[in-house]
């Protein structure tokens, strides 16, 4: 019997999601960043984030900020075309939203142009004129409050947001301003689970939950946390469901033993010549350099 939790068939669009706040239903969203994790992902979760994440968890840098147009684009490209059948979103990374709505427009604007079916940018009521003038263009955006990674520098580390009642009351009021805004969702981290609960009872729209409690309208966790595929330390709101990383080099070192010690390939697994041909190739000889 199979133990793989399916999500519906029918394409995550914006309106499907409205529809499951209303009716209680909880969402999935995972991140990834290539055709193979799209491909694991899709039939699993509803919706799939090309996060700037991309940065820390593939390409080696320590935090997001690093992370270029270029690159989102390039992992996005690789995610669209296995065309998801999730909802797709891609993350703007740091400084492809701050230059003006002109920039903001043509960034964004080109992530859709490759296939994406909304963008995700983080900050809150100094956002919510670059978000209108996204929205204007038709271009569907997710908000992200709370433990917002490209602040890493102004929060002084990775820290719990919201702890307090002015960063608590601003976070509601942001919240609120970003869904006036017209956010059609709110990614909510690294926030105190009453705070996480208090937003999305009193918005409209879901609210996408990372360490910020169960009350969220569904929850985010990176791909490869869950899988159990980073070797860095995990935060306390990450489940890891398999130890993916230490499975996997199991199974390599197991290849590699077989191919030192010859087990590899047998003979099943090695094409052969035609009928014939072997006498041909054996009676050749290397003709003489000059
Ligand atoms: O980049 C990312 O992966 C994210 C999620 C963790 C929400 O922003």
């Amino acid at each position: 019997m199979s133990h793989i939790s399916q999500a519906p068939v029918e394409r995550i669009t914006i309106p499907v999601l409205q529809r499951w706040k209303g009716e209680g239903r909880r969402v999935a969203m995972t991140t990834a960043y290539d055709a193979v994790t799209a491909c694991i992902a899709d039939p699993i979760v509803d919706i799939i984030l090309v996060g700037d994440s991309v940065g820390n968890v593939c390409l080696g840098f320590d935090n997001t900020l690093p992370v270029s147009m270029a690159m989102m684009n390039h992992h996005l490209e690789a995610v669209s075309r296995t065309r998801p059948r999730a909802l797709l979103v891609a993350d703007m990374p740091f400084l492809s939203f701050h230059l003006g709505p002109e920039e903001t427009i043509r960034n964004a604007g080109g992530f859709l142009q490759r296939g994406a079916d909304a963008v995700k940018l983080e900050g809150g009521a100094k956002r919510t004129e670059i978000v209108r003038a996204l929205v204007d263009c038709d271009i569907p955006v997710m908000g992200h409050l709370g433990l917002t990674p490209q602040s890493v520098n102004v929060m002084g580390g990775f820290k719990v947001q919201g702890r307090n009642a002015d960063d608590a009351l601003r976070l509601l009021d942001d919240a609120h301003r970003l869904q006036e805004a017209g956010c059609f969702a709110l990614v909510l981290e690294g926030i105190p689970a009453e705070l996480a609960a208090r937003a999305t009872e009193t918005l409209t729209i879901p609210t996408i939950g990372i360490g910020a409690g169960p009350s969220c309208s569904g929850q985010v966790l990176v791909f490869h946390d869950v899988l159990g595929l980073t070797a860095s330390h995990r935060p306390k709101f990450v489940r890891t469901y398999v130890e993916g990383f230490q499975l996997l080099q199991e199974a390599l070192s197991r290849w590699a033993a077989d191919v030192r010690n010859g087990a590899f390939p047998t003979s099943q697994e090695c094409y052969r010549l035609p009928e014939g041909l072997s006498d041909a190739i054996a009676s050749w000889a290397p003709s003489n350099p000059t």
